[in-house]
């Protein structure tokens, strides 16, 4: 529970400290959650300072105002001038206090946060607290002793799971582990703190030090933890940085003396510190909070919502559905008819089935969460219903028909949600009557699993609605991102234009294969094709039918992958598509008869294959991806490039420490990306055109992320 500090001047300091008897309390509030920035830092070292030169003071204890103790070192610190002192240095000065030391914890503990309280001789925490070191998920390691301490505090075995996962750690788990020594009764964090520091001190308790601890003693066990870590990391982690040194300055805390491997722990820090995966963590931890920072959110507040409406049971009706019941909402769905119901029902049961079967659910939570849904064929079911999404096949005309029935029935002010992919969200509102409710919901498949949540903003809806799908979002634990209309939104527009890079690649002298290969080395889990093959190539083949007759005729067309539909070959779900799937393995091998059909088409196309490097490969890829998210920033329908970072980081596997495409560019340096484009459009002008966005911030110097802060 949070309590006042004892100043009311809290910018000015945000560590104030006081005398409660014998006990200096010292309470860092430095809101938004009290992160380690200078003046924190200072405001503890001179606490300590105090409490030795003070008489009065037998004891401190240290607490965080607001609703967490402390959340780690200011991550928007990092990167700027290093200031004194340092927090390795403020960690081991509350360790070497000569007057018993106490931290009491609450909301969360993370990081420096929780360095912090290892530096600190006993530790409390209430039963709501989570203590975590997440540096790994920065990019980082934990830079103020932690990885040092954690493994003498909690053995090697636990101390590499909390550094290698970055999971938080929930106060009676840190109590077996022995990361703290007492949870609290209640959730009083200042009363169960003082409390817990007199009778210490009555029991004659004096400083304990956590370098002094033994949870390294047994030396073989430590050594194995090490080794096992290591072995996983290997295969886990081949593409990331700071795992490795985690597990580097895990085995120097047992090699070495404690200050000898603070300083490798150092190190290791500032290596990381420096590595551009640091940087593309970070600008993911932000991007994902800016991306709810939209025009909508300020003008207007959400409309209340408790009930939510599904028009269609398919792939994307259910997931949603799901989604909805797993956040406790109640779920009506509605399909053409009592077969289509009854399969309806039945994909959403199916998801709660495999929960049961795996034992991550019980029979009675199952019959709990499928009481809160309902299936019709009537549309007048939706009469009462707060939100409505739709989500039938992807077809103009059914979905205005579907509309048209939500038109009649809905209450006046539903919110009335399409789930199309492609298809123009104004001419649907345009064909009701309340073109001010309607608005795109753009989940990703598994509904139920996928974060992101495209929020595709017509022209007519008023800010409410929008307001409503961002509150939606958040009920559902999704990530949102504001979207404009046009053909794809913000994801699908911009995968067709790199999609269409690896084609031509492919045609060009790649195969299917390479592609992938360079694709999954540069962090991606599956290469375009692999995708293709997961999704069923029947989608695309579906798109590129409704798209030809506006296709330009003079743009390069690649037919490969329409002869391989052609065949039937839509991948997993027919045992083959661009690779074999033998016996329905998951994994697919190559197949000669693909790279034939691929011979087949460069021989008509009059294209003499040349070879194309892992790189030159990754160039053209991630060149058409960032042009194409300029066009989108240009254009407005990203309203920042951030927006377009996280829609790929959550919705296309974009690898997450290289912060998302935009801010990858700017790694790169665009007038690097865009000497590229010039250097392909030689060979094909109409498909390499330099986005306008593009060429202007070249022109004036300036990153993507110019536009993030403007
Ligand atoms: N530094 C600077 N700002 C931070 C911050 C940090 N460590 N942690 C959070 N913030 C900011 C957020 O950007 C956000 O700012 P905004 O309001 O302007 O968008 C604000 O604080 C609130 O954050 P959330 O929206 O995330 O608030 P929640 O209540 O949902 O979550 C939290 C709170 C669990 C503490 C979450 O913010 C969090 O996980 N923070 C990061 C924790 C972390 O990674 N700590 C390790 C830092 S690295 C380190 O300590 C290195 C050391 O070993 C040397
Ligand atoms: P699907 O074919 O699996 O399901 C569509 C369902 O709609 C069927 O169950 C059908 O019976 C029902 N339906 C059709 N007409 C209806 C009507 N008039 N009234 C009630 N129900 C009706 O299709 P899927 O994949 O679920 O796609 C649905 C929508 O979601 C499409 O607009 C699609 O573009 C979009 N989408 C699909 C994604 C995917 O990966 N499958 C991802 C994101 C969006």
């Amino acid at each position: 529970m949070a309590h006042e500090p004892a100043s009311t001047a809290a910018d000015a300091n945000p560590v104030t400290t006081e005398l409660r008897g014998k006990i200096l309390l010292v309470t860092v509030d430095n809101p938004p959650v009290n992160a380690l920035g200078v003046a924190v830092r200072r405001g503890l070292a001179a606490a300590m300072d105090a409490a030795e030169s003070n008489a009065a003071v037998s004891a401190v204890l240290i607490v965080g105002a607001g609703r967490n103790f402390i959340a780690g070192a200011d991550i928007r610190e990092f990167g700027l001038p290093p200031q004194p002192p340092a927090l390795p240095d403020v960690c081991n000065r509350i360790e070497a206090c000569r007057k018993p030391v106490i931290a009491a914890i609450h909301g969360a503990a993370l990081g420096g946060g929780l360095e912090v309280a290892m530096g600190a001789h006993y530790r409390i925490a209430v039963a709501s607290a989570k203590l975590g070191l997440p540096e790994v998920q920065l990019g980082l390691l934990p830079g103020a002793g932690g990885t040092q301490r954690t493994p003498r505090l909690v053995g090697a075995a636990a101390a590499l799971d909390m550094m290698l996962t970055g999971r938080h750690v929930g106060a009676a788990e840190a109590l077996k582990l022995g990361l703290i020594d007492r949870l609290a009764q209640s959730d009083d964090t200042l009363a169960e703190g003082l409390a817990y520091a007199q009778e210490l001190l009555a029991s004659g308790a004096g400083p304990r030090r956590t370098r002094d601890a033994a949870g390294l003693a047994d030396r073989d066990a430590s050594r194995a933890a090490i080794e096992a870590a290591r072995a996983d990391t290997a295969k886990k982690s081949r593409h990331l940085f700071s795992p490795h040194r985690i597990v580097d300055a895990v085995q120097a805390a047992l090699d070495k003396p404690f200050d000898e491997g603070q300083k490798l722990e150092r190190q290791f820090f500032l290596q990381c510190l420096d590595s551009p995966q640091r940087a593309g963590l970070i600008h993911a931890f932000f991007a994902e909070r800016e991306v709810v920072k939209i025009p909508e959110a300020a003008a207007a507040r959400p409309r209340p919502f408790k009930t939510i409406g599904v028009v269609g049971g398919g792939t994307m009706g259910a997931g949603i559905a799901v989604a909805a019941l797993d956040a406790g909402l109640p779920v009506t769905m509605v399909e053409r008819d009592d077969v289509s119901i009854a399969r309806g029902r039945a994909n959403v049961e199916k998801v709660y089935d495999g929960l049961v079967a795996k034992g991550r659910m019980t029979a009675e939570a199952k019959a709990a969460v499928m009481a809160r849904y309902t299936g019709s064929t009537d549309y007048a079911s939706f009469a009462d219903v707060d939100l409505v999404i739709e989500a039938v096949f992807e077809d103009l005309e059914v979905k205005k028909a579907v509309f048209a029935e939500l038109d009649r029935v809905c209450k006046p002010g539903a919110v009335l949600a399409t789930n199309t992919s492609y298809l123009d969200i104004d001419a649907i509102a345009a064909s009701i009557s309340r073109p001010q409710d309607v608005i795109g919901l753009h989940f990703f498949s598994p509904a139920n699993i996928m974060k992101l949540l495209e929020i595709v903003v017509p022209a007519k809806v008023s800010a409410d609605v929008v307001a409503t799908a961002f509150e939606l979002a958040k009920k559902l634990k999704k990530v949102p991102v504001r979207a404009g209309v046009c053909d794809g939104f913000i994801g699908n527009r911009i995968l067709a234009v790199y999609r269409q890079a690896a084609d031509h690649l492919m045609e060009d002298g790649a195969s299917p294969y390479d592609i992938d290969a360079a694709v999954r080395n540069f962090g991606y889990p599956m290469g375009p094709f692999q995708v293709s093959d997961l999704a069923g190539g029947d989608i695309g083949w579906a798109t590129r039918k409704r798209k030809a007759p506006t296709r330009d005729p003079k743009a390069r067309y690649v037919h490969v992958a329409d002869r391989i539909c052609e065949r039937g070959w839509f991948g997993q779900k027919t045992g083959r598509g661009w690779y074999l799937y033998p016996q329905g393995a998951r994994t697919g091998q190559p197949d000669p008869e693909v790279l034939a059909i691929v011979d087949e088409e460069r021989k008509k196309a009059g294209i003499t294959p040349r070879s194309f490097t892992e790189e030159e490969i990754l160039r053209r890829y991630m060149a058409a991806m960032i042009n194409e998210g300029a066009n989108v920033v240009h254009q407005g329908i990203a309203l920042r490039p951030l927006d377009v970072d996280v829609t790929f980081l959550y919705g296309y596997g974009f690898p997450r420490f290289r912060g998302g495409p935009m801010k990858y560019a700017d790694t790169v340096g665009l007038p690097q990306v865009l000497a590229d484009i010039r250097e392909f459009a030689k060979e094909d002008p109409l498909f390499w055109q330099p986005s306008p966005l593009l060429v202007k911030l070249v022109e004036e110097g300036k990153t993507f992320d110019s536009l993030n802060k403007a």
